[in-house]
């Protein structure tokens, strides 16, 4: 007997996967694929942070933690909050969850009831939708685009909210677009929440990564602030994935209001019992001063790759239309080139071995003009990547092609 419950129907799958399968079978056949589809760091995890979670599994640490983590571990966080933002988050309102996505899980596990709505910006991250739909919770898309550099307005935010509304969820710096909402931005939204009697959750995952314009290329953090700043009522889910290129361990953190921190830890007791232990102790090192030194390296590096893509795919025909001050992707307007950008991602693939991610993943407003590219590949695949797509373009107009 086959019987999922009925909210399978509303999940619907990943449609890059197609894509990477594909990619997998090209290059098994022997073909040079160029990944600008991947949504993570190509660096390896920093070397201290992988030593610090060897040693904590030979000394044996490989049991339950702390349901919210390690109290090291929170106490490490919330410092980071005050060296790098200012800001003073004890530690007791820090929950260490499996990724962002767990802290995403646990958020909406202790907050939507059913039938739910929640106010999402279109395009997104896809799975927020579908996390939410998993907790009988209703998503409402917000169509965002450059006149709001892709992030939601306080306007548009009343212009949704429904009796039924119960919050509303961001990310800074925003994937796919990698634009940043500014903290009056923030706390504007958050006012329109406190008003409507909502909840405000923040994604930050991108956070660190970011490169905002005007700012110097310099290997010390930028000043873009957290949420947290903006009140402690505002829910702040973060992750050791993206900045600390922990992809793979499954670590991350949720900054929770007061009143919830005990829900939220019932509910992880039930839910995961614990994140991984070795990731836990791996990530006492995330925070030392010769870690922070190799990632904000890393972070100039991938500032220059932004600066060297971004023309690049200008040049060929691509828009770059969202202010990508953060993450490691462009969100492109690629409606000069083609009207179809998941045909056009699929023949990129075929033709030139170019992996990008199309429009329709990221949700309903005009994917089809918008394709992704993540800048997750070194420069000299960058290079070669730009020119494959310049070629191929070149074909096309060639032979009329383009637009088919
Ligand atoms: C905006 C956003 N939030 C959350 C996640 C989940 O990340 P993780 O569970 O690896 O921390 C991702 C992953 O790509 C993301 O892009």
């Amino acid at each position: 007997m086959y019987r999922p419950a009925a909210r399978l129907a509303e999940i619907e799958p990943f449609h890059v996967v197609e894509l990477l399968t594909r990619a997998r079978q090209l290059e098994a056949e022997g073909r040079d694929i160029i990944h600008m589809e991947v949504g993570e760091p190509d660096f390896p995890t920093p070397d201290p942070i992988a030593e610090a979670a060897i040693d904590a599994i030979r000394q044996g640490h490989t049991r339950y933690t702390e349901t919210l983590g390690l109290p090291a571990l929170r106490e490490a966080i919330s410092r980071f909050y005050g060296e790098r933002y200012g800001v003073d988050v004890p530690a007791g309102r820090i929950a260490v969850t499996n990724g962002a996505s767990g802290a995403l899980n646990l958020a909406f596990a202790c907050l939507a009831e059913s039938g739910s709505q929640w106010l999402l910006a279109d395009p997104g991250y896809p799975c927020n939708r579908h996390i939410l739909r998993t907790f009988s919770g209703r998503p409402q898309n917000i169509p965002v685009g450059p006149e709001s550099n892709f992030q939601p307005t306080p306007d548009q935010v009343r212009q949704y909210w429904q009796p039924e509304t119960a919050g509303l969820l961001v990310a800074s710096p925003a994937n796919p677009t990698g634009t940043l909402l500014s903290l009056d931005d923030t706390r504007a939204l958050a006012n329109v929440c406190r008003e409507k009697n909502g909840h405000f959750l923040v994604d930050e995952i991108y956070h660190g990564l970011t490169y905002p314009e005007g700012d110097a290329p310099t290997d010390t953090p930028p000043d873009v602030p957290s949420a947290c700043a903006a009140g402690d009522d505002i829910w702040i889910i973060n992750s050791f994935s993206k900045y600390f290129q922990m992809t793979g361990w499954r670590l991350g953190w949720m900054v929770i209001p007061e009143a919830y921190v005990r829900d939220v830890e019932k509910l992880a007791q039930n839910l995961t019992l614990c994140p991984s232990t070795p990731a836990q102790y791996g990530a006492l090192a995330a925070f030392l001063p010769e870690t922070i030194a190799i990632l904000e390296s890393r972070r100039l590096e991938f500032r220059h790759r932004r600066d060297f893509l971004a023309p690049a795919l200008e040049r060929i025909g691509f828009r770059i239309i969202a202010r990508p001050e953060g993450a490691f992707y462009l969100y492109c307007d690629c409606s000069a080139l083609t009207d179809d950008s998941f045909t056009l991602a699929r023949r990129l693939l075929e033709e030139t071995g170019v992996a990008a991610t199309p429009g329709v993943d990221f949700g309903f407003n005009a994917p089809e003009k918008h394709i992704r590219f993540a800048y997750t590949t070194n420069i000299e695949r960058l290079a070669e990547a730009a020119d494959r797509l310049g070629r191929y373009f070149n074909r096309q107009g060639q032979s009329g092609a383009i637009g088919a």
